[in-house]
Parts: C-alpha cells; sequence; structure tokens
C-alpha cells in the first residue's frame, strides 16, 4: 500500500493569514493545498473565490487542489484555471452534464475531479470515472470544518478501488471530512490516494509530525 498524499485544507486556516497557512502547510510535508469554495447556497457557508486562489499562487508551487462546492460550478470553472488551480472538482449533485464538465476542465489544461456527498452512491458517477483524475468521497455532509467521519463512507472507497482495477483505470480517490489520527488509519486501509485535513492540521501543534501520522510513515 502507497503512503497517501496530504491535503491540508484552509478552510479551517486563520482567514486573516493565509500565506503563513501556506508556509506551515508545506514545512509541515504536506503536497497539496486543499481549497474548499462555498457559494452559500450548495452549502450553507460561504468561503471565497478564484481570487484568494490567484494570489495564494505567487506564494506557493504546491499542487491546489479546488473542491468546489458550488451550484452552476461550470460558471467559475474558468476563473479558477485561470487563477492558478491544478485540479478542479465539482459535486455531481449540482451538474447535469457532468461528463461535459470533467471535458471542459480538461480542455482548461487542467485535472478534472468529481465529488459526491454522503447520500449520493458510487453508482451514480460509474460512467463518469473513465473521465475522471480524481474521486473526492467527502466523508461528511460538506459546509463546515471539524465535523465527525461517517464511517459507512468508507465503504464508497472499496467499491471505487475495486472499480479502477476491474476497468484498468487511473483516478485518484481522495477522502474528505473528519480525516484526523483517529480516523487515518481506517481511511488509507479502505484505498484512499489523497486524505485531505482541516481543522486537524491546523490544531496541530507538531503539524509534521502529524502528517506523518496520517500518512501511515
Ligand atoms: C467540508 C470541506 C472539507 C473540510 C474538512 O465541507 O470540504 O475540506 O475542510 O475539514 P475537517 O478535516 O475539519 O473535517
Ligand atoms: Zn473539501
Amino acid at each position: 500500500m502507497k503512503n497517501p498524499i496530504v491535503a491540508p485544507s484552509v478552510l479551517s486556516a486563520d482567514f486573516s493569514n493565509f500565506a503563513s497557512a501556506l508556509i506551515e502547510i508545506e514545512a509541515a510535508g504536506a503536497e497539496w493545498v486543499h481549497l474548499d469554495v462555498m457559494d452559500g447556497h450548495f452549502v450553507p457557508n460561504l468561503t471565497f473565490g478564484p481570487k484568494l486562489v490567484e494570489d495564494l499562487r505567487h506564494q506557493s508551487s504546491a499542487v491546489f487542489d479546488v473542491h468546489l462546492m458550488v451550484e452552476g460550478p461550470e460558471n467559475l470553472i474558468e476563473a479558477f484555471a485561470k487563477a492558478g488551480a491544478d485540479a478542479i472538482t465539482f459535486h455531481v449533485e449540482a451538474v447535469v452534464h457532468s461528463h461535459r464538465l470533467l471535458g471542459a476542465i480538461h480542455g482548461l489544461g487542467k485535472k478534472a475531479g468529481i465529488s459526491i456527498v454522503p447520500s449520493t452512491p458510487v453508482s451514480y458517477i460509474e460512467e463518469l470515472l473513465p473521465v475522471a483524475d480524481l474521486v473526492l468521497v467527502m466523508t461528511v455532509n460538506p459546509g463546515f470544518g471539524g465535523q465527525e467521519l461517517i464511517p459507512q463512507c468508507l465503504e464508497k472507497i472499496r467499491t471505487l478501488v475495486r472499480l479502477r482495477e476491474k476497468q484498468g483505470l487511473h483516478f485518484l480517490i481522495s477522502v474528505d471530512g473528519g480525516v484526523n489520527e483517529s480516523t487515518a488509519a481506517m481511511v488509507r486501509e479502505a484505498g484512499a490516494d489523497v486524505l485531505i485535513t482541516g481543522s486537524s492540521f491546523f490544531k496541530a501543534q507538531d503539524k509534521a509530525r502529524l502528517v506523518g501520522h496520517l500518512k501511515g510513515i
């Protein structure tokens, strides 16, 4: 089993100092930065738009993993691509033409991801798997950091691993919500490739130790 990538979410950072959050993420040995975009409609919370991603892009060469929790994500992908996102993930629950949108993200030269909330089964996205670079499994109901992981969602990771193997595909499986020192082992064992971590990362005194622990090193 490969050690997963760790992607701290700046959702739990101090919003008055994102630049220092980036420094902490890189110093801790995490490879990706997870950027949670919320619109107050798809989820009951608001965060930030492409301007933040653009400004942070000048400060970091880490992989920027943008997670759009918005209605109408098709209207925002170009702005986030131009701002410097490396991967753009949208929710299939927010889109009718998900297949087209994955193609449009690829057309902008970016990795394309799809995400499902806890109530959406893997079967809903099966047809999309051959064209996705990333499948983000939400293990909490999206909108807020600091919630508890819903263990039933882990079965979806196992299902995705099986489908990937069976169909000879190469998408990465990322897991978002309630990933911390106590839950990381079961998330890794289920087969996750990317562990997203918000509150546990920014609360940790020793962030490098936490990242190592999440990776299972
Ligand atoms: C939740 C976000 C997550 C969140 C995870 O809607 O998509 O990325 O930041 O936070 P924790 O790790 O605190 O559950
Ligand atoms: Zn997220």
